[in-house]
């Protein structure tokens, strides 16, 4: 109740702050509303915080903006890919760590990343041969993985200037950012408008929503590659959380981490993670997947897909008690281990990223679903609209 009261009071502050900037137009009135607003937000326990992140080198600005909550989570997201450079959570001794890998400046981000934290579009993982086909027509995509398209081309969504509008609704604090992808970007066909909102919560629920339309028929599959590292100590391997993931099946893929197309069953598997186990447990045993894949960079088929949103993994970091939990409305999710990160690439405080020291639950629809007819669709239709929406949830335990 007095949550309630708390909040309606916080609501109407921002209501009348409002209401103040429009009926006085002058500098006074407005710095007097927004310090009020800022007041408001207090008191609802979310707030953002906006500032420069850096210059891009054709000249556009680079904002970062701060979503923090009453629980001591902040999460900090660039305009540039959307990306997440930071999620600082308690652990349980309530020290606030970062535990997402990143970079401390966008000129590091724009040299080379391999997608850190970034919105990916406008497609999640690979399409065989950077090809596809709509209604007879062949489309050629970029190619920037050997003979592949990965993860949206050469300049994906994870390398464009997102635009950025705030928001503060409820105990939410949101940050929705839109892209006009134009007709035939990276080869794909229509021109299509995205919105990517994060949107975090007192319950230390980080929400992803992705909303898309386009204007001709096309194919969309968006992801966010975050890279987590619970133990908030980047010089640290990730083979020590105990994952989990709700699925019977996984997709198997060839030498070029392209799907088979078969579905298979976990059972007596090292793809079994439906009981928690440890990453490191069985990612050294001798199998061909793994082998593959250089460790796990693979798709599950989660269970209960007609459900809608719902559970999909959780990683716990014992020694910190950081549990992550993530629900997804999306088919699949594709962990993957840092196989590639190789100990070249700084790290934010200090350091280098070694193999193995941040996973990633990307949730998605599956690899190359538009060349296999047996995986669920990709395609947008220009009379539909595309939503996805996936929730990152932190706690301690
Ligand atoms: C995805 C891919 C991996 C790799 C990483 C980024 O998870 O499946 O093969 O490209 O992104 O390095």
């Amino acid at each position: 109740m007095k949550a309630i009261k708390t909040f309606l009071y916080a609501i109407s502050i921002v209501s009348l702050a409002a209401l103040h900037i429009q009926c006085k137009g002058n500098d006074k009135a407005e710095k007097e509303a927004v310090s009020t607003m800022e007041e408001a937000q207090k008191i609802a326990g979310v707030t953002i915080e906006k500032s420069a992140f850096g210059i891009l080198p054709d000249g556009e600005q680079v904002e970062k903006y701060i979503l923090k909550n009453s629980k001591g989570v902040e999460v900090s997201i660039i305009t540039y890919g959307g990306i997440i450079t930071s999620v600082k959570v308690p652990n349980k001794e309530n020290l606030s760590e970062d535990i997402v890998l990143g970079y401390e400046s966008l000129a590091q981000y724009t040299k080379s990343s391999p997608y850190f934290g970034a919105i990916i579009g406008r497609y999640g993982n690979r399409i065989a041969k950077g090809k596809f086909s709509l209604d007879g027509k062949e489309y050629d995509l970029a190619k920037n993985d050997g003979q592949n398209h990965l993860h949206g081309g050469s300049k994906g969504f994870d390398k464009v200037n997102w635009k950025a509008k705030e928001s503060l609704f409820e105990d939410k604090a949101s940050l929705k950012l839109s892209y006009l992808s134009k007709d035939l970007e990276e080869g794909y066909p229509g021109n299509l408008q995205t919105d990517v909102t994060y949107a975090l919560n007192n319950n230390n629920e980080l929400e992803v929503i992705y909303e898309a339309t386009t204007d001709k028929k096309t194919v969309v599959n968006l992801t966010q590659h975050s890279y987590f590292n619970l133990s908030g100590d980047f010089s640290k391997k990730i083979l020590d959380h105990e994952l989990m993931i709700n699925a019977d099946a996984f997709i198997p893929v060839d030498n070029n981490l392209i799907p088979t197309g078969e579905l298979e069953d976990v059972t007596d598997t090292p793809f079994d993670f439906r009981t928690a186990k440890l990453i490191g447990k069985d990612i050294e045993a001798s199998n061909d997947q793994l082998k593959k894949g250089r460790g796990y960079d693979h798709s599950w088929v989660l269970n209960e897909q007609e459900k809608g949103m719902r559970f999909a993994a959780s990683a716990y970091h014992q020694e910190s008690g950081r549990l992550l939990e993530v629900f997804t409305t999306e088919p699949g999710v594709q962990l993957y281990t840092g196989n590639f990160l190789d100990g070249t690439l700084p790290a934010k405080g200090g350091g280098t990223y070694a193999k193995r020291t941040g996973f990633c639950l990307e949730t998605q629809h599956y690899p190359d679903s538009p060349n296999q007819s047996n995986f669920p669709t990709v395609i947008l239709n220009p009379d539909e609209k595309y939503t996805s929406k996936t929730i990152f949830k932190f706690s301690t335990k």
